[in-house]
């Protein structure tokens, strides 16, 4: 299945792991309506590992556990798609999953046959157990066919953690959108670490088959599955705001169900989202003005990079409309410098005889930006905090 912009969501594992239910699923669904979570764009409901039964049953087909899910799986489908959301659902490319459970090593057609059947939409593939004797492309084609042949759209989203080079041939797979990183935990430096390891597959993105950075942990606060420290309203936000403009999926990963109004806020700051939802799906690119990167030094991956401020990146995207957005992401623990909050036009391929200027608009708290001289001054920006923005293109008188 082919898809033009990243795909939206909840997702059952970073709060709730083990812990889920029929009730949980039907109850997130009610809440990501009556939150506005599906008004701004979040319609996937995905129930991650654990939620079969040990064993398949005497046919081979995978059996939800019926005390969890006593009505199995079709039921909470056909709830979720009479309200407009979207059912996913969860398998790995090994003999088991990642917490034990059956997987679809050898039954990739079987499992193919009943997501179909119990009318899913959307299906996340993990890595783990994996025989060793298949190549991991081929793994991964295996359910790609499967899914293609399977008589339902099934959005394929591949996570194999960027191992094995899985950007080198993901794209081959039939794959929406492929994990790029380990797991996220909810922790600055959880989302520091892969925030500065993703900056360097930026080029791998694009429309069809998205980088996944992994699902969000914006409002865990802590709490669940995944909870460590949990972070500040900032570190989310700059969470929040960097995903988006790396086009990967957002895939929120906070119990929905009792989202505080600092965790809406974010989760549906409707300007960030069309950042990442932008119709056009371009790459963003580095912007920082100090750093000289002529392009014979486009060397691969590490190479290319070692220069770049993963510190304090400054990122530009442009738009359909013709905008520019533009992100300065504070990943230090200091306040970012005069040199770090400085872009000059050049950067973002605005020439000074085009006779135009740029207009930034915040997009967190609002504040208009006119850049002078052919440079934009972004002034303050605190540790682990960003400043993004919206630039419209304006003639310079
Ligand atoms: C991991 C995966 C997580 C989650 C977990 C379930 O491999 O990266 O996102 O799905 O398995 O066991």
């Amino acid at each position: 299945m082919f898809v033009n912009t990243p795909p939206l969501g909840w997702n059952t594992w970073n709060t709730f792991g083990a812990n889920i239910n029929e009730e949980l699923i039907l109850q997130a669904a009610d809440a990501m309506i009556e939150t506005g979570l599906k008004d701004a764009g979040y319609n996937y409901v995905v129930i991650d590992d654990i939620w079969a039964l040990k064993e398949r049953d005497q046919n081979g087909r995978l059996v939800p556990d019926p005390q969890k899910f006593p009505h199995g799986m079709k039921y909470i489908a056909d709830y979720l798609h009479q309200r407009g959301l979207k059912f996913g659902m969860y398998s790995c490319a090994g003999y088991l999953t990642c917490a034990g459970y059956p997987a679809s090593f050898e039954h990739e057609w079987d499992d193919a046959k009943s997501f179909a059947e119990w009318e899913v939409d959307f299906l996340k593939y993990d890595y783990c157990f994996h025989p060793v004797s298949v190549r991991a492309d081929i793994l991964y084609k295996r359910m790609g066919l499967a899914l293609a042949n399977c008589g339902r759209d099934i959005l394929f989203s591949a996570c194999s953690w960027g191992s094995d080079h899985t950007r080198r041939w993901i794209k081959e797979t039939g794959a929406s959108m492929w994990r790029s990183t380990g797991d996220i935990m909810d922790s600055w430096t959880s989302i520091r670490d892969i925030a500065q390891s993703q900056l360097k597959v930026m080029e791998y993105n694009g429309h069809g088959c998205f980088n996944d950075m992994d699902m969000l942990v914006v409002g865990m606060n802590g709490q669940g599955n995944v909870g460590l420290t949990g972070c500040t309203y900032e570190e989310y936000r700059l969470h929040f705001s960097l995903w988006a403009f790396m086009n990967s999926p957002l895939m929120i990963g906070c119990d929905v169900r009792q989202m505080d109004d600092q965790t809406r806020s974010i989760l549906t700051n409707r300007e960030i989202l069309a950042i990442n939802q932008d119709p056009d799906g371009r790459s963003p690119f580095f912007a920082n003005s100090h750093v000289f990167t002529p392009a014979e030094n486009r060397g691969p991956d590490d190479a290319f990079y070692k220069d770049y401020p993963l510190d304090t990146p400054i990122l530009a995207k442009y738009l359909s409309n013709g905008d520019i957005a533009i992100g300065l992401f504070n990943l230090s623990d200091t306040e970012a410098s005069m040199w770090q909050t400085t872009i000059t036009f050049d950067m973002l391929g605005l020439p000074a005889t085009s006779g135009k200027t740029l207009e930034l608009h915040d997009l967190w708290n609002g504040e208009v930006i006119r850049a002078v001289n052919g440079v934009i001054q972004i002034g303050s920006c605190p540790a682990h905090d960003c400043r993004v923005f919206r630039a419209k293109v304006v003639d310079a008188d």
